[in-house]
């Protein structure tokens, strides 16, 4: 029987270790963040994931998941090793690696025998490759290896439910070898008839990009749509939905919002734009997204400051600073340049979300006030401002609203309300494109 080791107790390293352990095989997973590996050898997910925690618990009390620190005892025992690790932006958009590099040295220290090692992070083209370059000559003369990149595309929020079904597997590899054990591996999706996807490192690489390329185009495009509805007094939400029952469309990822945001729209399109930039061959189309997701930020600021006269001294509430509803995960949130937006333009916030508060304070630490529940980020506020589609946002008590607010005054960034009914009750509602 396989034995797998995960490198990273990420979303991804984390997702990958439970699911796999799901499908039935012994997985230790390592992370060099030993807290990390602490909280989770007590069975806790030191990030919100729905549901994640309870399949973990699953596969420990099976005996199929163990967690470690030292990752030479991950990489010993298996033969599959999946390297889940970070590959953030550098500020210029380029992809930092030394993360990748540095799991994949530690890899080539403890390997004495065959082996099939697993990019699962997201990297440019090319870098499998130098992978395999890089482990052919530590490895030279001590044991033969061979190297895959298995590109993920689950999202923060359903990352079980994707890693369990997802809509395609991606493999890419230079040698048929590797295939054969991937599938062995994924069998559970094979009979599950998930689309696999077989091809070299590059074209492997070129899919997620491109995948996340596409994504943050659609999200731009109906946002930049939205903007234009305010101008002409259309509606962006009847739009997409006209638009998205065409089948070449399609209705996914036409929600309007402040932006998108989160650990991979935005660094992804920005390491794509880098990436081809530095050779030559610009990529016009997701330069514009990039620029048009940043005015769609500056935009939603605009709106506020339109409605007061001053924003100097205005207090608002502001609900949700996760980058969407469903994760504690603020990295790239569209909050983070709103709210530092409203707050060098004078305003008074004080911020609610139901996961991501404790990163919110290490951001803002005293810059902002923080509220227990949305009723008391509304109390006493010249208006609320929905940034983040929390489920529990669409719910909200709205009388209770009314009632803490000192102004009736809501910017509904997210499209979760009706303006009529607001209206109704004496707010003044503004969305964008509506
Ligand atoms: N988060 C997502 O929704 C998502 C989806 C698809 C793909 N991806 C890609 O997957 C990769 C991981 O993303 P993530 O969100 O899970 O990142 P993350 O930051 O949540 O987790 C990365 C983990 O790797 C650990 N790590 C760093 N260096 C290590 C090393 N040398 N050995 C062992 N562990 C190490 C870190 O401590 C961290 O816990 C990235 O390339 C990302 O672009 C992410």
């Amino acid at each position: 029987m396989d034995k797998v080791a995960v490198l990273g107790a990420g979303y991804v390293g984390l997702t990958t270790a439970v699911g796999l352990s799901a499908f039935g095989w012994p997985v230790v997973c390592t992370d060099v963040d030993k807290e990390k590996i602490e909280s989770l050898n007590k069975g806790q997910v030191p990030f919100f994931e729905p549901g994640l925690e309870e399949w973990m618990a699953q596969s420990m009390q099976k005996g199929l998941l163990t967690f470690t620190p030292d990752a030479s005892i991950a990489i010993r025992s298996a033969d599959v090793i999946f390297v889940a690790v970070g590959t953030p932006s550098l500020s210029d958009g380029s992809v930092e690696l030394s993360d990748l590099f540095a799991a994949v040295s530690t890899i080539s220290e403890h390997m004495t025998e065959d082996k099939l090692i697993v990019i699962k992070s997201t990297v440019p083209p090319g870098t499998t490759q130098r992978v395999k370059e890089f482990l052919g000559e530590r490895l030279a003369g001590i044991c033969s290896f061979e190297v895959a990149t298995n590109p993920e595309f689950l999202r923060e929020g359903s990352a079980i439910a994707d890693f369990m079904r997802p809509d395609r597997v991606v493999i890419g590899t230079d040698r048929s070898a590797p295939i054969e054990r991937l599938q062995r591996i994924y069998q559970p999706l094979i009979e599950r008839e998930v689309p696999f996807i077989y091809t070299n490192f590059q074209t492997a690489e070129m899919i997620k990009y491109s995948a996340n390329s596409f994504l943050a185009m659609k999200v731009a495009f109906i946002n930049e749509i939205s903007r234009v509805c305010d101008l002409v007094g259309a509606d962006v939400l009847t739009i997409a939905r006209a638009i998205g029952q065409d089948p070449r469309i399609g209705p996914a990822y036409l929600q309007p919002g402040p932006g998108y945001g989160g650990s991979c729209l935005p660094k992804d399109t920005a390491a794509f734009a880098h990436f081809f930039r530095e050779r030559g061959m610009p990529l016009p189309i997701i330069e514009a997204v990039m620029e048009s997701n940043r005015m769609q930020h500056r935009y939603a600021v605009q709106k506020i400051s339109d409605y007061y006269n001053t924003l100097d001294g205005i207090k608002l509430g502001v609900l949700g600073t996760a980058f969407k509803g469903g994760t504690s995960d603020m990295r790239q949130s569209p909050a983070i340049p709103i709210i530092n937006q409203l707050l060098q333009l004078g305003t008074e916030l004080t911020l609610y979300d139901p996961q991501a508060l404790d990163e919110a304070r290490q951001l803002w630490g005293d810059a902002c006030l923080y509220a227990e529940d949305e009723y008391e980020a509304a109390a006493g506020q010249d208006g609320i401002v929905i940034v983040t589609d929390w489920p529990s946002f669409r719910q909200l008590d709205l009388d209770r609203v009314a009632q803490a607010l000192s102004r009736k005054v809501m910017f509904d960034f997210r499209s979760l309300y009706q303006r009529a009914k607001l209206e109704q009750m004496g707010f003044d509602y503004i969305a964008i494109g509506r």
